[in-house]
């Protein structure tokens, strides 16, 4: 029998449980699903489905395990683990993406129509200046993945102009690719709206600094639904107060919760959501780990491992 261990929280395990034994029943693998405080015998652990916040640190002790199976997209908690060795995946599902792309496409809107005039207008003002047609706002995704690939062709399909920039050349239909560091200063002069997609690692930490900020229009507009870490938080901060950009709407941060009394919070520039973008939904995700594991188990290369070279620590 395959022993699978849960080694997230306990809130986590009470929302997975029954998802993850029936998506694994329907994979036709027979198996064994533990959380982290039944305590198993690690050396007969095959799987380990995590969650970075998971207080399993030390994955010696593991030393049959097939698999490490990250509930989450972002795995920069857990790529630069040295202490495992075994294959690492990471969460890509239907349901995430959706997430991701409605989240994308309803704040691009917001900026795009210049809804904020309208909804927060205490003077009753009258001020018909329609907005531009999508085609003419151009958009910018700092990375092409799985997330801003799809977000990407949602934008394109609205009409906007849409440049990609990821380390590897794309062919999407709608999606002007580009690479490099000429590639990435060309998206940034040529967007209106710019919206960071790229994993947290060791190249893309500060990537939003303050001479890539310089590189963006006057007036343009910051999403981030990525990773806090992956923005210089003061020379965004000195940015939106010159003006250089419009506004900011940041989905992650650097510590969260965002603190109490965080300058972010209050800025007119800046809008906070709570780090809710996108949420891997357990009947969608126990079904991508469920398939993972059949996978695994049928002798067949794993889908959507982490390629951890440029993994932090
Ligand atoms: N806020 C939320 O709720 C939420 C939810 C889920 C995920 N996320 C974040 O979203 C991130 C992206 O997820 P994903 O599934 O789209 O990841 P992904 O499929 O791995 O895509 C990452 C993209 O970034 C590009 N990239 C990586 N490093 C780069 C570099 N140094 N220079 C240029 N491009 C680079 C990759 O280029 P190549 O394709 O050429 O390799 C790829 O196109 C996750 O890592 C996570 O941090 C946030």
């Amino acid at each position: 029998m395959t022993l699978v261990l849960f080694a997230a929280n306990r809130d986590k395990w009470r929302e997975y449980e029954a998802s993850l034994k029936n998506a694994l029943t329907q994979e036709g693998v027979v198996a064994q699903i533990l959380h982290l405080d039944d305590a198993p015998p690690p050396g007969s652990v095959d799987w380990i489905v995590y969650a970075p916040n998971s207080t399993l640190k030390d994955f010696t002790p593991y030393t049959a395990l097939k698999g490490v199976l990250n509930l989450w997209a972002g795995v920069e908690g857990i790529e630069g683990n040295r202490t495992l060795t075994a294959p690492l995946t990471r969460m890509v599902d239907g349901d995430l993406t959706q997430g991701m792309v409605e989240w994308v496409t309803g704040h691009v809107l917001r900026h795009h129509l210049g809804m904020d005039a309208q909804i927060a207008n205490p003077e009753c003002r009258w001020d018909p200046v329609p907005p531009p047609l999508a085609r003419d706002r151009p958009v910018a995704i700092l990375g092409l993945g799985a997330l801003g690939g799809a977000c990407g062709r949602a934008l394109s399909a609205l009409g906007f102009p849409v440049t990609g920039w990821s380390r590897s050349e794309k062919a999407i239909p709608g999606i002007r690719s580009v690479t490099g560091e000429d590639g990435l200063a060309a998206a940034l002069a040529a967007a209106e709206i710019v919206v960071v997609l790229v994993p947290h690692t060791r190249s893309t930490e500060g990537l939003i600094d303050a001479a890539r900020l310089a590189q963006m229009r006057r007036g343009a507009v910051l999403l981030n639904p990525a990773r806090g870490a992956v923005i210089d938080d003061d020379a965004l901060l000195d940015a939106l107060d010159r003006g250089h950009l419009a506004h900011a709407t940041l989905d992650t941060f650097r510590t969260e919760p965002l603190p109490e009394g965080h300058r972010f919070w209050t800025h007119p520039r800046i809008t906070v959501t709570p780090h809710i973008a996108s949420v891997t939904r357990p009947a969608s995700a126990a079904c991508v780990i469920a398939a993972n594991i059949a996978r695994g188990e049928r002798g067949e290369p794993l889908l959507h491992l982490v390629d951890r070279s440029e993994a932090l620590g």
